[in-house]
């Protein structure tokens, strides 16, 4: 079972429309899937609950109130974290997951709050011994076209104001990612396709509209990436 969790501390970055919407994809893909919501907010249980029963199942799991337990044959259990965890809080998801999935909005406020979380992440000691692949994901990317690689003109533009241990003071962000190895896998546009999904319990690969087709596009690079080895820890461990 792939173990897939997305995180970020900031919040509103796109925690849960990652879960539900890669949910979404891999279920229609075949794959059987779980959803492990850790967020007393609840969200990706509610988006659970509003999903129409003739469509393809996916199990949710209440991280909150229960044990992290996936149904035998599960294929991915994708794990919903809420905003604002830190130190041993941290510590704890962390060890629940083998690849992480860092959605991130590309303004400088919210790229100096990734910066600085992934910072405290790669302090966590699993982290720290790669048994763990992060990957970013740019989300809610204006006008698409125009934008392509806005998220790298940021990176390249934004400074991290604090030290970390492996990099210099005002290293630049994208050498600080690149050090990390921590790539950039996607750019998910700002679309009304995400709401409209979300409103009916489903994600944009279940959408039958013009729209949603461009928006899965997007997404391709991010499957590919969770597909391949490069999303997989050489080391990998049962948690
Ligand atoms: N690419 C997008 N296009 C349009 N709306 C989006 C997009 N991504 C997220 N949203 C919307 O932004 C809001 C915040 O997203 P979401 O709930 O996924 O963030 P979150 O990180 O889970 O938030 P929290 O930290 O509160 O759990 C939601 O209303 C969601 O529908
Ligand atoms: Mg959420």
């Amino acid at each position: 079972m792939r173990r897939v969790m997305i995180l970020n501390a900031k919040g509103g970055a796109g925690k849960t429309m990652l879960a539900t919407n890669l949910a979404s994809y891999l279920t229609s893909n075949h794959k059987s899937v779980a959803i492990a919501d850790m967020d007393p907010q609840g969200s990706s249980l509610a988006w659970l609950a509003a999903r129409p029963e003739d469509r393809r199942p996916i199990q949710g799991i209440d991280g909150i109130d229960g044990p992290v337990r996936a149904p035998k044959h599960t294929d991915f259990l994708i794990i919903d974290t809420p905003a604002s965890v830190y130190g041993k809080d941290l510590t704890a998801l962390v060890r629940r997951a083998e690849t992480i999935l860092i959605p991130v909005q590309p303004s400088a406020t919210d790229m100096r709050a990734a910066a600085k979380f992934i910072d405290e992440l790669l302090d966590v000691g699993k982290i720290s011994r790669k048994e763990v692949k992060l990957a970013l994901v740019a989300n809610r990317m204006r006008e698409a076209g125009r934008t392509a690689g806005f998220m790298e003109r940021l990176l390249q533009s934004v400074h991290i104001p604090f030290a970390t241990q492996s990099t210099e003071i005002n290293e630049t962000l994208e050498n600080f990612l690149k050090g990390m190895k921590i790539p950039l896998v996607a750019e998910i546009h700002d679309s009304e396709s995400y709401l409209l999904a979300d409103s009916q319990g489903l994600g944009i690969f279940e959408l039958d509209s013009s729209d949603a087709e461009r928006d899965v596009e997007t997404w391709k690079p991010l499957i590919q990436w969770l597909e391949s080895r490069r999303s997989i820890p050489r080391i990998r461990k049962k948690s």
